[in-house]
């Protein structure tokens, strides 16, 4: 089996691009991290990638003219790495046409709630002053909305009677760790079929 090049967007500590760094070290995906790209030069994902020997590239929406040239930048970042699977990983940005396009049914993303509920930013805050029962985190493939393309893999985190939101928070990213790294796996071992809205599982 052929190794898969990712690719991880992200724009802030990285917790989940460690969690896919090392699984990749560990041997448990075929697939190595390739490039790090961030919107956010102070990014603390783009030191973990420097200190696992990624290339680590960054560069402000605002540098550039417009959002196409942006992401047409990004496009070329990816390419050049020659990068099969973008990861979306905390990345605080609606992915355009351009990349979309470039990169068709090849984007995930991870989100700390079980969508379709609470979409968008403080996921885990909403699903908390909601007063769900159940929380949890989702990846999926990402198209031109906010968190709405189809669901790969979900995690389930029953919210406990004595828990806060910081607490709650802690247990979905302790799942998020678990799941996008399981993703990725099934992305490259070809064993996800996109049919519409629904994701199918190969065996
Ligand atoms: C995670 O909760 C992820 O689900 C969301 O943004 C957060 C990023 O955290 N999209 P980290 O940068 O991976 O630690």
């Amino acid at each position: 089996m052929s190794i898969l090049n990712l690719g991880v967007l992200a724009s802030g500590r990285g917790s989940n691009l460690q969690s896919i760094i090392d699984a990749c070290a560990a041997g448990l995906i075929p697939a190595r991290v390739a490039v790090v790209f961030s919107d956010n030069p102070d990014a603390y994902a783009l030191e973990r990638a420097r200190l696992a020997g990624i290339p680590a590239v960054h560069a402000r929406v605002g540098a550039f003219y417009a959002k196409e040239e942006y992401e047409h930048n990004i496009i070329h970042i990816l390419t050049k790495n020659n990068v099969n699977l973008v990861c979306l990983a905390g990345y605080m940005r609606l992915v355009g046409t351009e990349l979309l396009q470039a990169f068709a049914g090849r984007i995930m993303n991870i989100h700390p709630a079980l969508l379709p509920a609470f979409p968008g930013l403080h996921a885990q805050e909403q699903a908390w002053n909601y007063g769900v029962k159940y929380s949890g985190c989702t990846v999926h493939f990402v198209d031109e909305g906010m968190d709405t393309g189809p669901i790969i893999i979900q995690a389930v985190v029953p919210v406990r009677e004595d828990d806060t939101a910081d607490h709650l928070a802690a247990r979905i990213l302790e799942q998020e760790h678990r799941i996008y790294p399981e993703a990725i796996k099934l992305f490259a071992e070809g064993k996800l079929a996109l049919a519409g809205r629904r994701v199918r599982i190969l065996a």
